[in-house]
């Protein structure tokens, strides 16, 4: 699954409510976001971690919060691709957050990365004035 829509509409927020049910009936839910994943994917790559790879590849889910507010590297880019890429041929579950738009997507990604995103995941936009302000305002 692809969550995407503006900053506040609650992304996160689903995200762990589902990471939740699964881990209450006893599936194995991994959460990264992007930056500590891309952080994991130089720990496997760089001291050969492979323990961790195992489990980001083959945890039941792998939940990846804020795609976009990554700092994009070659590094990044490279291994990201590859890391999705991996996933996607063995059939693992992932659920991707992110604040950028579709076209944006496409915009900040490359090709293969983008194409993936866009055509390998049940896409699901967010809509809603931004709660996190809501609530704020609601507490003055
Ligand atoms: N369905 C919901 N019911 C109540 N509060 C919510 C709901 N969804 C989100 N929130 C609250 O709104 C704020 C923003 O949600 P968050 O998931 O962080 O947004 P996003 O990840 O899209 O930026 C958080 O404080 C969160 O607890
Ligand atoms: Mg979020």
């Amino acid at each position: 699954m692809l969550f995407y829509g503006d900053s506040g509409t609650g992304k996160t927020f689903l995200s762990c409510c589902v990471a939740k049910e699964l881990l209450d009936n006893g599936y194995l839910v991994v959460y990264r976001t992007i930056d500590e994943l891309i952080k994991d994917l130089r720990e496997i790559r760089f001291e050969n971690n492979y323990n961790l790879e195992d489990l980001l590849i083959n945890c039941d889910l792998l939940v990846i919060d804020d795609l976009g507010a990554e700092q994009l590297t070659e590094f990044s880019a490279t291994e990201f691709f590859n890391f999705l890429n991996k996933k996607l041929l063995k059939k693992k579950k992932m659920l991707v957050s992110t604040n950028l738009s579709l076209p944006d997507i496409s915009k900040n990604y490359s090709e293969r990365i983008s194409s993936r995103l866009l055509g390998n995941f049940k896409l699901y936009k967010f809509y809603s004035e931004d709660i996190r302000i809501q609530l704020n305002l609601k507490r003055k």
